[in-house]
């Protein structure tokens, strides 16, 4: 009878770790980070972002010539992809579906001072609207990891 109720014991010991053990578990998945898509406010907060940046480009005398030229749909199309880019690669649910930035970018002459003036175009766009200082900072990282890619060799620092 003695050992019966030391099993019961032993028994009811068991199911309350394993319960706890449950507990801890699902609430570890509940504590999953966030992703900096998620952080950034998802897709159609990236996409507003976008758009503020390309048409801050679009407007400035340095770099519109780089879209002198491109129909509106081009244009259209280029967002689309720089959306779709920075959903997938801030771990959205995009797939992104261009070109590379090597074969985007090769031969268009694009210089130190032209990179300078899109981050501060993009920094502008971030600022308008009221990314945090963390979420910046993470997707400037990502951003600039493209530039080798971007800018021109021999043009770039
Ligand atoms: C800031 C980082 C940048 C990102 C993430 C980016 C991203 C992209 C993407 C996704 C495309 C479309 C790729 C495709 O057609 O498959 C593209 C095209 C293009 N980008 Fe960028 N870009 C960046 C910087 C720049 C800068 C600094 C300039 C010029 C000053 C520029 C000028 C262009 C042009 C002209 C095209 C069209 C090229 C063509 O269709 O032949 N980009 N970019």
């Amino acid at each position: 009878m003695q050992v019966r109720l030391l099993d019961r014991g032993i028994l009811a010991g068991l199911l309350a770790l394993a319960m706890v053990t449950c507990l801890a578990v699902s609430d570890g998945a509940q504590q999953k980070p966030k992703t900096l898509y998620e952080r950034l406010g998802g897709y159609d907060a990236i996409a507003a972002v976008t758009d503020d940046f390309i048409g801050r480009l679009v407007a400035d005398k340095q770099i519109t010539r780089f879209f002198t030229g491109a129909s509106t749909d081009s244009k259209k199309r280029i967002r689309q992809l720089v959306v779709d880019q920075i959903c997938a690669a801030t771990g959205g649910p995009c797939i992104y579906i261009g070109r590379s930035m090597k074969a985007s970018h090769e031969g268009l002459g694009i210089t130190e001072s032209d990179w300078q003036v899109s981050v501060g175009h993009l920094v502008a766009a971030l600022d308008k609207f009221k990314v945090p200082q963390k979420e910046k900072d993470e997707l400037l990282a990502a951003v600039s990891s493209l530039k080798p890619d971007i800018v021109a060799p021999a043009m770039s620092k």
